[in-house]
């Protein structure tokens, strides 16, 4: 892989209500990102463990472009962090077997150190495609910095972390909420915002209001829509 861009929709994989939000607001690079997530090939991963990656970096991905735009943010900005959000947890693919299959089980302390690693793990697994840039990797490698610097993997705090990181880190923590999870059912976006609202320390205030305003608006509609979608399809799949 290496140039940009090349990918039909049917090469990539993706259902209709998937193409339709995967190119709604990505770029050619964000579709890089699907199609080396497909491309992995780590002993024990499955199509269905990619594809669960990939339903849920759609999400981040056109939060985090809708966010961005939100804060009148570049276009170039808004497009990388569509295609940071694609791709920010491809580091959690290569953990697969201390992560995975692990039905309606609290995750342990244990696997919570390797859990860790992703954000590191999954740069070093893009930098080796050499499709993405600087800013697109540093947004990844921060996405569980916490703005009181209770995240990892630097414990950076405030305008510490990279803006970008910033942003992904209010979208991913949403998208995880609302979505049904190996461990525990999705909240309704309410209660998520909710619960958001208690950890506000998390999160950067200017990112954060931003957030809400686009939770708030019309434009919110089809990620609404697609939450559902993927919430059905995640509980039609069979327990493993
Ligand atoms: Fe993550
Ligand atoms: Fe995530």
């Amino acid at each position: 892989m290496g140039i940009l861009g090349f990918y039909r929709k049917e090469e990539l994989k993706l259902n209709q209500k998937e193409a339709t939000h995967a190119f709604g607001n990505l770029t050619a690079p964000s579709t890089t990102g699907i199609a080396i997530i497909h491309g992995l090939d780590y002993e024990g991963l499955s199509e269905e463990e990619k594809d669960e990656a990939i339903s849920h970096g759609i999400l981040v991905s056109n939060l985090a472009y809708s966010i961005a735009k939100e804060l009148k943010l570049s276009k170039k900005t808004c497009e990388e962090l569509a295609e940071a959000g694609i791709v920010h947890d491809i580091g959690k693919l290569k953990l697969g077997e201390y992560l995975y299959g692990r039905e309606l089980e609290t995750l342990k302390i244990e696997e919570m150190k390797y859990i860790r690693l992703h954000p590191s793990l999954g740069a070093e697994i893009l930098k080796e495609h050499r499709c993405h840039s600087k800013e697109v990797l540093t947004s990844i490698y921060h996405h569980h910095e916490n703005f009181d610097g209770s995240g990892y993997p630097d414990n950076l705090s405030g305008k510490e972390i990279p803006y970008g990181a910033r942003i992904l880190r209010v979208c991913d923590v949403f998208a995880a909420l609302v979505t049904e999870r190996p461990y525990r059912s999705s909240f309704e976006i309410d209660t998520a915002i909710e619960l958001m609202i208690d950890e506000v320390k998390n999160f950067d205030m200017e990112i954060f209001l931003a957030f809400l305003r686009f939770v708030h608006s019309k434009e919110f509609e089809p990620i609404r829509d697609y939450v559902i979608y993927v919430n059905d399809n995640t509980m039609t799949k069979p327990a493993v």
